[in-house]
């Protein structure tokens, strides 16, 4: 079928299949054009089928030859109804790792649940023994609690005050003022539950017991900090609790991995257009703005080069791996150079609806947004007929 991008407001409800395969070997050639990394040799990666997740999985794989298992949340196919683009991406990077010599296998279910924490231990057992890189990337809104059976909502609300500032709806360029009504203790407590570093806990616990982490494993999840105009809608927000005890849940895997001489680090990384960021009230702006300033900078990095310099510049620079003094890895640290915040705060005042496209680069967080579901792409006929039945090999 012809496949077109269908907005539902903040979501797109359709995938290209091709498009998505595109976006996947362009990440594969930047990382190959980076040349070889010394570092993972069998990576687990949790959340492994977009944004971050994805990008630490083309680079464990094309960067390092490392061996992959992709566990993620993504739906099939059907006649005449695509896929999620996770689906299409994790089928497309199976097949190019398959083309290059390099296993890869996939596990499509609920990361939070006991059954998908089997069924990857039992995947490893079989087929790699142990894993010396776990990658911790997921971004959901809800978790069903495995020991509890209540189902967490995570919320993205400011905490004690409301909050107005700015906002825009990226599809209109409308710029506008928006308020969110402060969180009440629930809404803090659930998006800890979601987001926090509870469920990280569980995986790299029960991987110890199973005794599938090799000897010196390292884990590694993602967090963000940004600038102060979005630090009551994020940071300092539900969304902000939850990464704080992501952060310290980091030093509790650290101490329960000292037998294996393992060691978990919190990444701290730049923003980007994902399904995730691009629904939070605030943030497209500032992404809008912050992306115009960086590229004329010439310092502006999508996913897949912030993974590829996490893995070659941070974890496997064959020295110290460098900390903040909270002992978080910062590949932040272009986004909140203070030349580039002091722009961003600039522009901040003056945006408008007139000027965005001028003092922003809306056209840059459009075409990323689109990106993200496969469409957009030079070298797809996206007027061709296509397949949309595309399945994941290992799945
Ligand atoms: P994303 O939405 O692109 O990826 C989320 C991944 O999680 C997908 O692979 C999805 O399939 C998987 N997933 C979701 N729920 C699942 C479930 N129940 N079971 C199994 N898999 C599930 O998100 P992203 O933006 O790449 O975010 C990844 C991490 O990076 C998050 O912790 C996020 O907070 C962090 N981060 C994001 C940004 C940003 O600007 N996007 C910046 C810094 C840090
Ligand atoms: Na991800």
């Amino acid at each position: 079928m012809i496949i077109e991008p269908r907005m539902r407001g903040f979501i797109c409800l359709t995938a290209h299949p091709e498009g998505c395969a595109q976006n996947v070997k362009n990440q594969i050639e930047y990382v190959k054009s980076k040349g070889k990394i010394n570092g993972a040799k069998n990576v687990l990666v949790i959340g492994a089928s977009t944004g971050f997740g994805l990008a630490s999985r083309i680079t464990s794989a094309f960067g390092c030859d490392a061996a992959t298992i992709g566990v993620f949340f993504e739906k099939g196919p059907a006649e005449g109804k695509t896929a999620s683009p996770g689906w299409y991406n994790s089928a497309a990077f199976e097949k190019e790792a398959a083309q290059a010599g390099l296993y890869a296998k996939s596990i499509n279910g609920d990361a939070f649940s006991n059954e998908v924490k089997q069924q990857t231990i039992d995947l490893i057992k079989q087929d790699l023994g142990q894993v010396d890189l776990v990658i911790y990337s997921l971004a959901s809104p809800v978790r069903l609690h495995p020991t509890t059976g209540v189902l967490h909502r995570s919320t993205l609300k400011p905490i004690g005050a409301k909050f107005t500032n700015k906002t825009v709806d990226f599809h209109t360029g409308i710029v506008s003022e928006v308020s969110i009504e402060p969180a009440v203790q629930e809404d803090i407590d659930n998006t800890v539950v979601v987001m926090g570093g509870e469920d990280w806990a569980m995986w790299m616990n029960d991987l110890k017991e199973a005794g599938v982490l090799a000897q010196g494993a390292m884990t590694v999840a993602y967090s963000y900090i940004g600038p102060e105009v979005t630090e009551p809608v994020y940071r300092k927000g539900t969304i902000g609790r939850a990464k704080d005890h992501l952060e310290a849940t980091a030093f509790e895997i650290t101490d329960a991995l000292t037998s294996i001489g393992g060691k978990a680090f919190v990444s701290v990384n730049k923003a980007l257009v994902t399904q995730a960021s691009s629904a939070i009230p605030v943030i497209p702006l500032y992404i809008s703005l912050l992306y115009k300033i960086m590229k004329e900078e010439g310092i502006h990095e999508g996913c897949i080069e912030q993974m590829q310099r996490l893995y070659a510049d941070r974890l496997y620079n064959e020295q110290n791996i460098p900390t903040d003094e909270q002992g978080r890895i910062r590949i932040d640290d272009w986004e909140m150079r203070a030349d580039v915040q002091e722009k961003v705060a600039a522009f901040w005042k003056q945006a408008t609806t007139e000027n965005l496209s001028e003092i922003g680069d809306l056209e840059g967080y459009k075409q990323d947004f689109l990106n993200l579901f496969g469409f957009g792409f030079t070298g797809v006929d996206y007027l061709k007929d296509t397949n949309e039945m595309v399945l994941v090999p290992s799945i």
